[in-house]
Formats: structure tokens, sequence, C-alpha cells
């Protein structure tokens, strides 16, 4: 990249660097003007620390920066790390970022600055062969689709409806084959626990399945995806304080990351087939909302005492699964902002992940490694079923104070059956209050990333 300039550019920034103390500190950027151009140094922090995901800051604040500066063409130098010499790693890297460092949600309101660049490369350092084209390809593809994801998180829950969402799924359209479920259908399934969510809101439920059938399965079995996809979790008549419902648009996090999963499938066709299910459903109070103390049963005939209306979401998960085992599949993983208390123990930035099989937990947060997106595994402790015993169903919906990312992980377990089964809670990353590197506030699409890659890792 030092080929287009001259020695006396080199001379410049070296200088102005001097000059301006610039040590390298992380976050910290200086912009130079040379003859050749404009120069940003961004700091990435000392050489021992520096890691892919700190790569992707870098890449990140740059463009961005870029977009500032109005630069039409944006030229990333890599250098001698052994972040950038995994050649793969380091370009998938820069396509993400680069491409989900630009995102924003403009549907009700302009960019101020609506600058956009007309290239985006990334160099590696002289030595370390060109780029591969079909890694820096894929990488953008995901990480549009993680700003789909976005896209549909961001949206207002008044225009993010159970049918608007199921709109959406429709949109993906060719290369994947779309069923849209209507409340009549759901009634017949005898999914009474959609039904008991659904019948507060004037927002009717819809069961959304999405199938992926490559031409030539590597596997006889698919592997099934449920993501939540409450609309509006107002709490119900278990009603949310003002606070914490402010946000609650965002609680079909899950089902976003599933439909842009689905766009990614759609485009690189891998050889595993994927089936993808969400119950759109909005939580709402009113005449006729379900009750604490409500009995509802599910599709599996397992009753549930609804003790909070809130616990919403795994009510109609449990439908959601168990018709997933009807489709035999291999695997099921589902993505849920399922709790708060998740968010207590791992905080906004990590994920939980769950399950009733040691394989696919490990095999998601190694797909969670590479990708960024930060996950941990949590403990499925068999002596807190117990907090889930009900008196007149065979178990409530919510546990007590203690342990509630658990118990709910305990309760979608009773709707697998021996089918392997992961379930990562996402109510801490799915969405943010404050910008990030690569994500401006919002929703994240926190989850695509990880789907896509576990998925290519079963292909
Ligand atoms: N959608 C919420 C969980 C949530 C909380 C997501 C914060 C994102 C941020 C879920 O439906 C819920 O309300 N869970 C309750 C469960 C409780 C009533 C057992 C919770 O976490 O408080
Ligand atoms: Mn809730
Ligand atoms: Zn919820």
């Amino acid at each position: 990249m030092w080929g287009r300039f001259g020695g006396r550019d080199r001379q410049t920034v070296r200088k102005a660097l001097e000059i301006d103390r610039f040590e390298g500190k992380e976050g910290r950027a200086c912009l130079i003007h040379v003859r050749a151009g404009r120069v940003l140094v961004v700091g990435v922090g000392k050489a021992a620390s520096f890691t892919l995901e700190k790569w992707r800051h870098a890449v990140a604040r740059a463009v961005v920066r870029g977009r500032e500066v109005k630069a039409r063409e944006i030229v990333l130098a890599g250098g001698r790390h052994r972040v950038w010499e995994d050649l793969e790693a380091a370009t998938r890297a820069f396509g993400e970022a680069a491409e989900m460092a630009v995102y924003r949600f403009s549907h009700y309101k302009k960019p101020e600055n609506g600058f956009e660049p007309d290239s985006v490369t990334f160099v590696p350092s002289a030595g370390i062969a060109g780029n591969p084209r079909q890694v820096l390809d894929r990488a953008v593809r995901g990480a549009r689709a993680v700003n789909f994801a976005r896209d549909l998180v961001n949206e207002p829950a008044c225009a993010m409806t159970p049918k608007a969402l199921a709109e959406a799924a429709r949109r993906i359209g060719s290369g994947v084959s779309v069923s849209v479920r209507d409340e009549a259908w759901i009634k017949r399934m005898k999914m009474g626990g959609i039904l008991g969510v659904a019948q507060g809101s004037v927002n009717r439920p819809r069961f959304i399945e999405l199938h992926y059938r490559p031409r030539r399965p590597s596997t006889s079995r698919p592997i099934v995806l449920v993501g939540k996809g409450v609309t509006f979790d107002s709490g119900g008549l278990s009603l949310k304080p003002s606070k914490s419902m402010e946000t609650m648009k965002s609680d079909m996090s899950g089902a976003a990351a599933v439909l842009g999963t689905f766009r990614v499938l759609r485009e690189i066709r891998p050889p595993v087939e994927v089936i993808g299910l969400i119950a759109a459903v909005e939580n709402m109070p009113s005449g006729s909302a379900y009750r604490p103390g409500d009995v509802v049963r599910t599709m599996a005939g397992k009753t549930i005492e609804v003790n909070n209306t809130d616990a919403e979401g795994r009510v109609t998960l449990a439908d959601a699964l168990v018709f997933a085992t009807r489709r035999r599949p291999r695997l099921i993983v589902d993505l849920a902002t399922l709790t708060g208390a998740c968010v207590v123990a791992l905080g906004e930035r990590i994920a939980g992940v769950f399950g009733n099989d040691e394989k696919l937990v490990q095999a998601l947060l190694a797909s969670g490694e590479r990708t960024g997106e930060k996950m941990w595994a949590m403990p499925m402790e068999e002596d807190y079923k117990d907090l889930l015993k009900s008196e007149v169903a065979d178990l409530k919906n919510a546990g007590e104070r203690y342990a509630g990312a658990i118990t709910a992980a305990l309760f979608l377990r009773e709707f697998v059956g021996q089918t392997p089964w992961a379930h990562i809670d996402i109510a801490g990353p799915a969405f943010t209050e404050r910008d990030l590197p690569y994500c401006p506030k919002g929703g994240t699409g926190f989850g695509v990333r990880t789907l896509v890659d576990f998925l290519l890792h079963q292909a």
C-alpha cells in the first residue's frame, strides 16, 4: 500500500506522528495529509495483545472515519502480525467489520452524512499473497445479512408486527421456501402456548417456517433453527416497568438472526439442509390477555401454569421446539432474548449457551470464537428443576429470582425430547444502547455470523 506514496510522503507521516506523540494506543487515530492523499493511522495497542477482534475494531474505525472525511477510496494496510498472517481469517474479519460498521437505520430519518466511499480495500503486508475473493465475498454477504437482521430489530413494534415479520420472511424468497401459517392453523396444531401468549394482542400470531434444501445434502436429516419472535414484550398482565419496556421491540432478535441466516444460505448454498421456525407473537395486556394462574396446553400435551405472563418467550418456544422435533432433525439450535437474568450473569456483550449435548455446545462456542460473537457455556443444573414444579400443571413458566437464565433453559429442555439441542440466550448482546465499534445503537444482528459459521462447519 505504501507503493503509491513517495519517500517524502512517508517522511511526512513519520514526522506528523512524532509531532502528535502518536504511540499507537488503542482507539487513537491520526489523519495526515500527504501529496498522494490522506493517511489515517489507527492505533491498535500493543502487538502482544492485538487480536482478530481488535483488527475488526480498527477496520471499523477506519471506515467510519473515512466516511466522516469523505474519502472516496479507502485502503487498509495490514502488517507483520499473526493476526494478518492468517489471511483467510483477517480477510473475513475485514469484510465483515467494514460492512457492518457503516450500517445505519435510516428508514425514518436521513443520516446526517450520507457519504459512501467508492471502494474499501484490504492490502495484507508484502509477502502475503492475494486477496481470497470467495472469503471476502462471503464475509460481505454475511455482514449484509447481519445488517438486514438489525433493520428488522430496529423497526418499531408498530411496524414489525407478527404479520410484518412473516412478510419479511417471505421476501427472502427464491432459493428458500417460506410458509406462513395463520392462527387457524396454529389452533389446529394445538399450539396452546403460542395461542395463550398471542391472545392479548390485536396483532394476530403467525407461525413461520423456512426451508433451505441444498441440491446435494451432506446428511439426510435437517438442522432446525428456532428464533424467539416476540415482536413486542410489554410483559402482558405481569406488566413491565416502563424503563424495561422501552427496548422490547428487540424481543424478536432471535427471529431476526434466523432470518438473516437464511438470507446467507440462499446466497452461498452450503450442502446442509436447514429449517427455520419462528412463532411470531405480540405479548400485550388486555381484556383478552392470558392471566397469571392460567394453564395452557402445548402441542406435545404438556401443560404449563403461567405464574408470570412476562415469561412468555419460553411458552411460545415450547410449541416451536415440539414442532421442531416433528421434523426429525439431527439437531436444534434456538436463539432467544429470553431472560434479564442472563444479562445480569454475563452482561450486555456475552450470550449464554445451554444445551443437552456437549459436542453441540462446544461447536457453537467454537463458531463464536471465530466470528467474534462472545458466548459462554452455562450449566444445566438438575437441582434447579424443582423451581419449575407446579401444583396444577406439568410445570410452571417462571422460577424464582435466582438462576433465572438456567431455569428458563431447563424449561425449554422439557420440550425437545432426545434431540440434540442448544439454546443461546441473547438477551444481552442482541441490542445495544451505546455505539459499539462496528455497531451503532440499536439491534446488533447478534447470532447471524455464529449460525452461518456453525452451519458451514456442519456441512
Ligand atoms: N424478553 C424478556 C427478557 C429480556 C430482558 C430481554 C431484558 C432483553 C433484555 C423476557 O420475556 C422476560 O421478560 N423475562 C423475564 C422472566 C421472568 C418473568 C421469569 C425476566 O427476565 O425478567
Ligand atoms: Mn417477557
Ligand atoms: Zn420476552
